[in-house]
C-alpha cells in the first residue's frame, strides 16, 4: 500500500532531504517548503525514521479537507473515522481509531480563515471522538506526553491536511547528547553541513570549535556508514497497528556504505565544560576510540598534515565586531593551516560570513529556529 509521506525539516534544507530521499531510493520524491513529500510502504515509514539525517519528522498523509470554519474541520475529521470516501493511510480505520489508543494534536495555519491552532485542533479532536462514539461506542482519550496516535493538523488556505507524525520525538534526539555545552548545535543542522560540503569521507575531520561536538559525531557517523538512528530507542510507529517488529530489526541490520572506517577525530575548544560535553557526548557516540579532544585555542592548535574536513560553528550571538573579527581570523587561518581541506563553517547572520575572505563553493541558507544562518562550504588550495 503507497502512503503518501511527508518528511519535515528546517527551511533551507529542503534540497540536502530531497538528496537523501533519493539515495534512499524513496519513490516521487518532492521537495515543497519546509518539507520533502515522498510515497512509499510502511518500510519507507522506518528506513526513513532510521536513515535520514537532515529531517525533524517522517508523517502520514491520511486525508485533506477543505475547511474554512470549525464545522467544517471537525466533519472532515468525523468522516475519516467513519470512512466516508476520504483518503487514508491504509491502515484499516477500526485498528488506527481504535478507542484504546490515546491521542493527541498539534495544529498549525497558513493563509486560512481560523487561525487559533488550540481551537482547531481542539475542533478536530472533536470530531474525531464524536465519531469514534458513533462506530465503536467508546472515544479515546487524550495524552499530550505519549500518544499512541500523534496527529498534525495543517490548515493552509482553507484546505486542512490531518498527518500520522510516525517519529515521535523529533529525530534530532539521536541519543548520544549526554551533556551540552554553551549553544549546541542542533543535530539535523550539523548533519546538513556534513551532506552540503559533498565530502567523499576520506581523511581526518577537526572542529576547532567544537562545543559538545556535535559536527565532529555526526561527520563520523556519516563517514562510518551509521544511520543517525541507530542509538533511538523509540519510534512512535512501533505503537501502530501492523508495526513488525522483527522486520524492523532486519531494516536496522542493513549496512550502509562505510565511506572511511578509520575516520579520526580531532575537536578543539578553550572552555573546558565543552571539552568535559565533547568526551561524554563522542564515548556515548561510540567514538572515543577514534577522537582526540583538547583544550586549546583554535588559532594556536596545528592539525594533522593529512588534509581532510574542517567542519565548524564560531559562536555566533555576540556582538557584531567581535563575531567579524572571529569571522576574519577564522578565514586566515583557512588560508594558513587548512590548505587542500574541505571546510564548511556555519556563519551566523548572513553577512557575516563574507568577513572569511575567500569564496564559498556553496551556500545554503537555514533558518535555524529564528536566526537566520548561513552554511558555508570551501575548498581551500
Ligand atoms: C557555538 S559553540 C560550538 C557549538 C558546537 N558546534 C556544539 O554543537 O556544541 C562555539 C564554541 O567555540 C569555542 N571557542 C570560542 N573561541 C575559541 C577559540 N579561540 N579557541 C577554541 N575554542 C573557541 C567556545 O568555547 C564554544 O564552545
Amino acid at each position: 500500500m503507497a502512503l503518501e509521506l511527508v518528511a519535515t525539516c528546517a527551511l533551507g534544507l529542503e534540497p540536502l532531504l530531497e538528496k537523501e530521499l533519493t539515495s534512499l531510493e524513496m519513490a516521487d520524491v518532492r521537495p515543497v517548503r519546509g518539507a520533502v513529500r515522498f510515497v512509499g510502504n510502511w518500510r519507507a515509514v522506518w528506513r526513513a525514521n532510521l536513515h535520514l539525517r537532515s529531517a525533524n519528522r517522517v508523517l502520514v498523509r491520511l486525508a485533506t479537507w477543505p475547511a474554512p470554519n470549525g464545522d467544517a474541520l471537525a466533519a472532515g475529521a468525523g468522516d475519516l473515522v467513519r470512512e466516508r470516501g476520504l483518503h487514508w493511510a491504509g491502515v484499516p480505520v477500526n485498528d488506527l481509531f481504535d478507542p484504546r489508543n490515546t491521542l493527541a494534536i498539534r495544529a498549525s495555519s497558513s493563509r486560512s480563515q481560523i487561525t487559533d491552532v488550540r481551537w482547531a485542533g481542539l475542533r478536530t479532536k472533536d470530531g474525531l471522538v464524536d465519531a469514534q462514539r458513533e462506530r465503536f461506542g467508546q472515544r479515546s482519550s487524550i495524552d499530550r506526553e505519549r500518544p499512541d496516535l500523534p496527529l498534525r493538523l495543517h490548515l493552509d488556505r482553507d484546505l486542512a491536511t490531518l498527518l500520522l507524525d510516525t517519529s515521535g520525538q523529533p529525530l534530532d534526539r539521536r541519543g548520544y547528547r549526554v551533556t551540552t555545552s554553551q549553544a549546541p548545535l542542533r543535530e539535523q543542522l550539523a548533519a546538513a553541513c556534513v551532506l552540503a560540503a559533498d565530502w567523499d569521507g576520506r581523511g581526518p575531520v577537526v572542529d576547532p570549535m567544537c562545543g559538545s561536538g556535535t559536527l565532529l559525531i555526526e561527520a563520523a557517523w556519516f563517514a562510518l556508514g551509521r544511520p543517525p538512528g541507530c542509538l533511538r530507542r523509540h519510534w512512535a510507529f512501533e505503537r501502530f497497528a501492523g508495526f513488525d517488529a522483527a522486520a524492523f530489526e532486519r531494516i536496522k541490520k542493513v549496512e550502509l556504505p562505510v565511506l572511511d572506517p578509520d575516520v579520526r577525530l580531532y575537536g578543539i575548544d578553550n572552555d573546558p565544560t565543552a571539552i568535559r560535553a565533547a568526551h561524554s557526548n563522542l564515548a556515548r557516540a561510540d567514538l572515543d576510540d577514534r577522537a582526540k579532544v583538547m583544550r586549546s585555542d583554535a588559532f594556536a592548535w596545528t592539525p594533522p598534515s593529512t588534509p581532510g574536513l574542517l567542519i565548524t560553528n564560531p559562536a555566533y550571538g555576540h556582538r557584531l565586531e567581535a563575531a567579524v573579527d572571529d569571522m576574519r581570523r577564522l578565514g586566515d587561518l583557512m588560508k594558513q593551516r587548512y590548505k587542500g581541506w574541505r571546510a564548511v563553517v556555519i556563519a551566523g547572520d548572513p553577512g557575516r560570513g563574507k568577513h572569511i575572505g575567500l569564496r564559498p563553493r556553496r551556500k545554503v541558507s537555514v533558518k535555524n529556529g529564528p536566526i537566520d544562518v548561513r552554511i558555508l562550504v570551501f575548498d581551500l588550495h
